[in-house]
């Protein structure tokens, strides 16, 4: 039995709008698992964290490694200018190993120093390189999901599949990447303009043949959307396109869901499939505000999502922000759009409520898996306002060091990163 406890100060949420907290206490892990939180010293190895901040690992449901590349640059046109001239150019250099490799290697460097301890990534169209992320994520001891993307219409030519070979290389990325434990594929249809009635249907069978989740866009921005009705003219919504594939149930992710109808609002809860709010990269492309409350409040499964590079940050703590930020402005511009989200719901969006896609992670509830990240703030909060509580360290540090490396992380009770 691997036993050991991290000695901090301990905070995370439970249930949606409060946290819990333990100062100066003990969160002790068992063969990966959260076992206790106490302010007892057990009788096991203690990691010394005092005065450090411990909050369980975030889950980020979105985002897309390889337009890591230009995080940060092209944020002045909306989604479908955005696609055609820069973000296909550059995931068709992604056919090419030496390219990926390099590019990968940096996003998971990246992305190891963050507080995300699981992903629901897109790759690219390309099957090897997308084994190559799934390879590296792996090594470095990442938990989550890797789709090798599908697109067999709309598309430039380097990133046009033909319908059969599309299929038949997502089952070969599915049986490649056996190999991997932690790193499992998902079924990974772009979105609805870029994939034939054909490819849909063949996805869905493969999803169901392998038992696999399944993550897509959806409602993400009013010209896509204006397309995409065209496009199926005689589905009742875009919620209803994938629907009719079978492509909506608990297991799938739709990224950024900004502008469901009612129908899709009760579609989506019926299926119990998860939105993947996506704030940062909504308001760079002018997509709009995903009116999460209204989400929420019908019981739909919400989560947090850089979009990366839709989003221009990495990190989680950033994209809290965002959540809370934008939630602020559609209260104020937008009458009866309900509160602004909180910073204690914002934070259980980002751990417990995305994490339940990925299983019992995101809370330190025993029996969850032992994903941990330490935070260091000594040096401002702690030191500068020495009576701020446990909770106001933490809103402090996602605001103001929210792009700072963590201290160390765990996750399923292994040390994935350290501080030099
Ligand atoms: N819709 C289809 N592809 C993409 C993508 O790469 N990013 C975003 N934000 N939306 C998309
Ligand atoms: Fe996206």
């Amino acid at each position: 039995m691997a036993v050991f406890s991290i000695h901090g100060d301990i905070i995370w949420s439970e249930r949606f709008g409060s946290f819990k907290t333990a100062e100066n206490s003990y969160l002790t892990v068992v063969d990966g698992k959260i076992d206790s939180v106490s302010a007892e010293k057990p009788a096991c190895e203690v990691i010394d964290a005092r005065g450090s901040l411990v909050i369980p690992g975030l889950s980020d449901l979105h985002l897309h490694a390889p337009q890591y590349a230009f995080c940060g640059l092209y944020m002045d046109e909306e989604l479908l200018d955005w696609l055609n001239n820069h973000t296909f150019p550059e995931e068709g250099k992604y056919g090419n190993m030496e390219y990926a490799d390099r590019a990968y290697s940096k996003f998971v460097r990246d992305l190891l120093k963050g507080p995300d301890t699981r992903v629901s990534v897109f790759a690219t169209i390309h099957r090897e390189s997308s084994l190559m992320l799934m390879r590296k994520l792996e090594e470095v001891g990442f938990s989550g999901y890797v789709g090798k993307v599908n697109m067999d219409r709309n598309s430039p030519p380097y990133l046009t599949e033909k319908t059969e070979a599309s299929l038949s290389e997502t089952e070969r990325f599915i049986e490649d990447a056996e190999v991997f434990r932690e790193i499992r594929p998902i079924v990974t249809p772009r979105f609805i303009p870029s994939c034939t009635d054909e490819l849909m249907k063949g996805l869905a069978a493969i999803a169901e043949k392998y038992s696999l989740p399944l993550q897509s866009h959806l409602d993400e921005n009013l010209s896509e959307i204006e397309w995409v009705r065209e496009l199926c003219p005689s589905s009742i919504s875009y919620a209803d396109a994938y629907d009719r594939f079978g492509m909506l149930s608990s297991k799938s992710i739709m990224a950024h869901c900004v502008y469901l109808d009612d129908d899709e609002i009760a579609l989506m809860a019926k299926r119990g499939a998860f939105v993947a709010h996506a704030p940062s990269s909504n308001a760079n492309l002018s997509s709009g505000i995903a009116p999460v409350r209204k989400y929420l409040d019908a019981g739909l499964n919400v989560g947090l999502a850089s979009d990366v590079s839709g989003g221009s940050s990495l990190s989680m703590f950033r994209i809290i922000q965002d959540a809370i930020a934008v939630s602020k402005l559609l209260w104020r511009l937008k009458e009866g759009s309900g509160k602004p989200l909180t910073f204690a719901e914002a934070f259980y969006l980002a751990t417990k409520g995305g994490g339940s896609f990925f299983g019992k992670t995101g809370s330190f509830e025993p029996g969850y898996d032992a994903d941990i990240v330490i935070l260091s703030d000594e040096e401002n909060a702690s030191v500068l306002r020495p009576e701020l509580s446990v909770e106001e360290r933490l809103e402090y540090y996602v605001y103001a060091d929210s792009e700072r490396p963590v201290k160390a992380k765990y996750i399923k009770g292994r040390k994935v990163f350290q501080e030099a």
